[in-house]
């Protein structure tokens, strides 16, 4: 590959920068689906953040508010000594650094020249991968080389270290047992509360060689030790194996440990390389877009994509995607509305069976979603705010607000309820694309009508204004805490039961026992799809004058809330919820995130006509905060769509880099992984215009002046298509 393609496919960091670890451990993280690795080195650096996690492996401590997903033993951990001295980024020189992670097969590798103190000039480079081929195996090799005068003593340390914790040093495991014996590693453990067992099994082998490993583990780490010579300029080889299962997989996954581990050094390290990144070119083949004449915006996608692919889960369809996938602790690996419409259109259209993966969790997740609903007097399905693995509401009711020095009442949980709906247009999109009348008849529906008879017994009839209500809820944008009527989420309502509406009259006529079935199930009367239909005709659309005409974000959004102008607030970089408070804020007509915007994005011209569309942006575009990272890329899109090229690259750029350049100063805690699927379709839907038709997709592009051309390929009712969109660019 020529060096310039090369580079579209390559994070690089050059030279080593110390004070952005916390940032690269981040964008570094590698993973499968299964397992996310963060990017921090083998040998370790003093306070990083080492983690690796699990989907699915959720654990709730006693005393915390919530659950938290589980970090496993650092199976990194691989320190090389040479002559007695560690080799460390912070001791010794570093003569040269150069780290990359390679999207195009989702590895990450590090070279190293380093000048130890007493001198001696050691090389090094690693090669770390997570399988996609098989995603219980992760490897690791790193190749050793001293390049001055003499015979050299190396001696290394490998690993499975469990001292790591979550953050906070909260410890999620009950009953552990850690071990070696001679070149294997061996790590048992249960967390304390969900009772998952977690089994890992690593063998560290110096190529070659055949070395004596001497056991070096304490109470909470499996490691040994071994030591051998190296000649000037002599090259060499460690490879570091690692198998883990949970209970998640296998009855028993330190048996499946064994198996996978002796499988995965039989198949050797060459061999299972070449299978993990055959399995990645299958990934690009479906889900890359090409940009020619944008270096920055075909990277910067790249690593977008790349970031939801590492992401979604493969092997299982009861887990989902964290809103920071499994590359950080933020928001504990908790599930939001960032998946349903933010990563699963893009998969939908080209990878659709991980798409139903994603689905499927929510519809295993339905009796956590009922139980909700019970809990607050309501029929039917109401999806939690947060979920984890157990599907219950895991929202946490209290945060600290360490800048105010006061405990805040988070709502969200109780009352944004707009997810309920986000979920059924996921999965009414999944069907519209992917024509799979026999998943959606045995497992879509139920999601859409148990949602829809949730909304029938949640929403209020107003006698006097003659038209349906909904009090109490927050909408897209989290600034302002239980107001009336969101007309995000009341329009989406609308959406959401004229759709169920169809959904029952097709069942009716296409599926009849699966209609017989749902009836009795979820208590679907022959009055019901009526009162559906009433309310969707009926259901409040607030609406105000302001700007000529434009939907009102809820019920006095305009009267009561005090402008804000937030120019006077450039440049910054702090949220202003952060600089006024949570209570201030509630009053200022300023929003955290793409609210009606959003809605635009969904709705498209069902909304209106393209005049009433440009009021909504000129009104809504100018007063959000994008204090959420999920809004700048649904801007990017919805600008493109109206025609706003420049403020539409404008925001596609920012949202693209988002964690590339950190731009919100908060990427430690993991990836925006929800900005990196809005990302895919601000290019796919706003600047290519793809739109899916009876007739088939169709395009009607607006591209950035600077672009000579964009290629995607999607599958649209099982049928494969590729678009080759050309620009104006040189
Ligand atoms: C946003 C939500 C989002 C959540 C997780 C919040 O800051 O306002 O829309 O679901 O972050 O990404």
């Amino acid at each position: 590959m020529q060096h310039y393609e090369k580079r579209q496919w390559q994070i690089r960091e050059y030279p080593f920068r110390p004070y952005a670890l916390p940032h690269t451990e981040t964008i570094y993280t590698i993973g499968n689906g299964l397992v996310g690795v963060r990017g921090s080195f083998e040998e370790g650096y003093p306070e990083d953040n080492p983690a690796t996690l699990v989907a699915g492996i959720f654990n709730h401590k006693e005393g915390e508010l919530v659950p938290d997903l589980v970090s496993m033993p650092n199976w990194l951990t691989l320190r090389i000594q040479v002559n007695d001295e560690l080799f460390r980024l912070d001791r010794g020189k570093i003569l040269g650094y150069e780290r990359v992670l390679d999207l195009r097969t989702g590895t990450h590798w590090r070279g190293v020249l380093w000048l130890s103190p007493k001198r001696d000039i050691l090389r090094l480079a690693f090669e770390r991968f997570a399988s996609l081929d098989n995603p219980h195996i992760l490897a690791i090799r790193v190749l050793v080389q001293v390049l001055n005068e003499g015979e050299h003593h190396i001696k290394v340390y490998s690993a499975l270290d469990n001292t790591v914790t979550n953050p906070n040093n909260i410890d999620h495991w009950g009953d552990i047992a850690l071990s070696s014996d001679s070149d294997q590693l061996f790590f048992i453990g249960q967390t304390d509360q969900s009772v998952y067992r977690v089994a890992m099994q690593a063998r560290t082998a110096v190529d070659g060689r055949d070395v004596r490993w001497e056991d070096s583990s304490e109470r909470r780490i499996a490691a040994h030790t071994t030591a051998f010579t190296l000649q000037q300029n002599e090259k060499i080889t460690i490879t570091k194996y690692v198998a883990l299962h949970t209970s998640r997989d296998s009855d028993d996954p330190p048996a499946a440990c064994a198996e996978t581990l002796s499988t995965a050094v039989r198949t050797g390290y060459d061999a299972l390389k070449a299978a993990h990144d055959s399995a990645w070119a299958h990934y690009w083949d479906a889900a890359d877009i090409q940009i020619e004449c944008d270096e920055l915006a075909q990277r910067a996608l790249r690593f977008c994509t790349y970031h939801v692919l590492v992401a979604v889960p493969t092997h299982e369809d009861r887990v989902s995607i964290g809103a920071k996938t499994l590359s950080g602790f933020g928001y504990k690996g908790h599930v939001f509305w960032d998946t349903e419409l933010f990563m699963v259109p893009p998969l939908t259209l080209t990878m659709p069976h991980l798409a139903r993966n994603l689905l499927m969790y929510r519809y295993h997740n339905l009796p956590g979603a009922r139980a909700k609903a019970a809990e607050a007097g309501y029929q039917g399905a109401m999806y939690p705010w947060e979920s984890t693995d157990t599907g219950e509401e895991t929202t946490p009711r209290w945060v600290y607000d360490a800048q105010n020095d006061k405990h805040i009442r988070i709502w969200t949980g109780d009352n944004e309820q707009h997810i309920s709906s986000d979920i059924a247009y996921a999965v009414l999109q999944f069907w519209d694309w992917t024509g799979d009348d026999d998943w959606f008849a045995r497992y879509g529906a139920e999601i859409v009508l148990d949602t829809a008879v949730f909304w029938a017994s949640r929403v209020e009839y107003n006698e006097v204004a003659g038209r349906y209500e909904l009090r109490t809820q927050i909408g897209p944008d989290e600034y302002h805490d239980n107001i009336d009527n969101s007309v995000f989420t009341n329009r989406l309502i609308v959406w959401h039961l004229q759709h169920a509406e169809k959904v029952w009259q097709w069942l009716l006529a296409q599926r009849p026992q699966d209609a017989v079935r749902l009836a009795d199930a979820l208590g679907i009367d022959e009055a019901l799809p009526d009162r559906w239909r009433d309310i969707a005709a009926r259901m409040w659309i607030p609406y105000s004058e302001e700007g000529g005409g434009v939907l009102e974000q809820f019920e006095g959004f305009f009267e009561r809330l005090q402008p804000v102008n937030l120019e006077d607030y450039t440049p910054r970089t702090v949220n202003l919820d952060w600089l006024y408070g949570h209570d201030r804020i509630q009053s200022m007509r300023v929003i955290k995130q793409a609210d009606v915007v959003m809605l635009m994005a969904l709705l498209g011209d069902e909304l209106g006509d393209e005049a009433f569309l440009n009021r909504n942006w000129e009104v809504y575009s100018r007063i959000v905060d994008h204090g959420s990272s999920l809004s700048p890329a649904i801007h990017a899109w919805v600008a493109a769509r109206l025609g706003r090229i420049e403020e539409a690259y404008e925001h596609f750029i920012y949202s693209a880099t988002i964690d590339l350049e950190d731009n919100k100063g908060n990427v430690r805690d993991g990836i925006h992984a929800a900005s990196c699927g809005g990302v895919w379709q601000a290019v796919v839907f706003g600047f290519c215009g793809l739109h899916l038709t009876p007739e088939g997709p169709r395009i009607d592009p607006k591209l950035p002046s600077h672009w000579r051309s964009v290629r995607f390929k999607v599958i649209y009712q099982g049928k494969p298509y590729e678009f080759v969109i050309k620009g104006q660019g040189e």
